[in-house]
């Protein structure tokens, strides 16, 4: 085959299996978006089905990629699933394996979250180790040392977390950090484990309340949850609830960032305001105008003049990472200078150089990016990275002037419901071209 065959072939097979997102940009948006479940709630309340001993009707559940991956992990395990119209059914009353498939956990962290309930319920779980991702290297130790304090046996062989418990026993567990995933698995394993358990320096997240309230219907004893202290009383068995996932705040921070970046008025519904009390609070820095309109609506005021500020990344109540990438497509194009700085994973700047190809001025220094305000951004092939990256092109396509052709929308169809049907009826320009080739893909092949 010459080379130019071969070059014709990659990037035909390209063209058939890559969807890309093309938009035209500086539209201005008007109207409503309403948001949708939380992803990161309803991935870990699937998970936390496996502690009730029937069934559990999970309602507001997003139609995701990731929703779909941790199902096929459930079903792994014998775990009866029916997507009805209202949401998912999890039947966890028979779990007929202890095992989730590599193949599946690989490319879903969050369904290592399953550790923990998997244990409690049947006194075995085998997890393989989530690994890397683009983002950074997210370890499991405070998982594995948590379950431990329990009284697990927890040994690692052949990439595969091993645990096995009679029954876990409460204990007094301090987190190095508050990470959410630990919070979340060690809070599930102790609402089935003998006695109480101490959860110290704990996540705050609004999903980590979500969690406990769904565990709290089904019967659990779980208090504190949303303060840096969860106490848990362990009970024999929980039964199945119908449950409604809380709407997703970095949707809703997505949106606000649209408004703001397209210097629209919009108003975004399905949001619970104090969940973005950090994103707000910098919207206004900027000079961007967030009002309650009522108790579940925001609407976006655009201001005459966008001054930059520095954001650093934090644990919640601090400002969420997941909208770091969103953040910083907006400040490119305020005056004067901004500092980000990326405190929670090492590896998130990689929408950086998509945005300098859009005509961005950043640089970065380590875990910190500078950003000189630039007048305008102009359209550009450019692909993400990961999700919230992915969600970042997008947010600064729709303010560039002219086209911009977003690759990687893997990552993006991983978090955000029918993206560009809520961008449509906003009034943005806005097409999912499958399967046809954009600049960005030929480049990269
Ligand atoms: C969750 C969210 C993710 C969000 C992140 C931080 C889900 C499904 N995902 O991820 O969208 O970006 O919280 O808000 O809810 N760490 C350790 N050891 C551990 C566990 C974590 O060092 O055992 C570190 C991680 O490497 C990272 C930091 O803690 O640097 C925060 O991670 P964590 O809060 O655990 O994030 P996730 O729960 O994976």
């Amino acid at each position: 085959m010459t080379l130019s065959q071969s070059l014709q072939n990659d990037t035909a097979s390209l063209q058939e299996e890559k969807p890309v997102l093309r938009i035209w940009g500086r539209s201005s948006l008007k109207g409503n978006v309403s948001i949708s479940g939380a992803k990161n709630s309803a991935l870990v309340l699937m998970t936390g089905a496996l502690l009730a001993s029937d069934a559990c009707q999970l309602r507001n559940i997003p139609d995701l990629a990731d929703i779909e991956s941790m199902g096929k992990i459930l079903s792994a395990l014998g775990v009866k699933l029916q997507r009805n119209n209202d949401g998912l059914t999890i039947d966890a009353s028979h779990i007929a394996k202890t095992e989730a498939p590599y193949e599946l956990v690989s490319q879903l962290r969050a369904s290592f979250f399953a550790l923990g309930p998997l244990l409690a319920r049947t006194g075995v779980a085998k997890m393989p180790l989530p690994g890397g991702c683009a983002i950074g290297a997210r370890p499991v130790e405070l998982h594995v040392r948590g379950l431990q304090k329990m009284g697990a046996e927890v040994y690692i062989e052949h990439g595969i977390v091993n645990a096995f418990a009679r029954r876990l026993k409460g204990a007094h567990i301090y987190l190095d950090y508050p990470s959410v995933g630990a919070t979340e698995t060690l809070m599930m394993a102790a609402a089935l484990a003998e006695g109480q358990t101490i959860l110290e320096n704990a996540a705050q997240e609004p999903e980590v309340i979500d969690l406990a309230d769904f565990c709290n219907a089904m019967g659990a004893r779980i208090q504190g949850a949303g303060s840096t202290t969860i106490v848990i009383d362990g009970v024999p068995k929980l039964h199945g609830v119908d449950y409604t996932i809380i709407p997703d705040r970095i949707e809703a921070g997505t949106f606000l960032v649209a408004g703001a970046i397209t210097q629209s008025e919009i108003t975004v519904s399905n949001v619970v305001p104090e969940h973005l009390f950090a994103a707000i609070a910098k919207l206004k820095d900027i000079g961007v105008g967030v009002v309650q309109e009522d108790r579940n609506v925001l609407r976006v005021v655009p201001g005459m003049l966008y001054h930059g500020t520095d954001i650093e990344t934090l644990p919640y109540p601090g400002f969420p990472t997941d909208m770091q990438a969103l953040f910083m497509s907006l400040l490119t194009l305020c005056e004067g200078n901004s500092v980000i700085t990326e405190t929670v994973f090492e590896n998130r700047l990689g929408h950086v150089p998509e945005l300098i190809r859009m005509g961005a001025h950043i640089k970065v220094k380590g875990n910190h990016a500078v950003i000189r305000g630039v007048p305008f951004l102009s359209g550009a092939p450019v692909s993400g990275t990961d999700l919230r990256a992915s969600a970042a092109l997008v947010v600064a396509a729709l303010a560039a002037e002219g086209q911009t052709t977003i690759s990687g929308l893997q990552y993006l169809d991983r978090g955000y419901e029918n993206i560009e049907a809520k961008l449509r009826g906003l009034g943005a320009r806005v097409e999912r071209i499958q399967g046809q080739s954009s600049p960005a893909l030929v480049g990269v092949s």
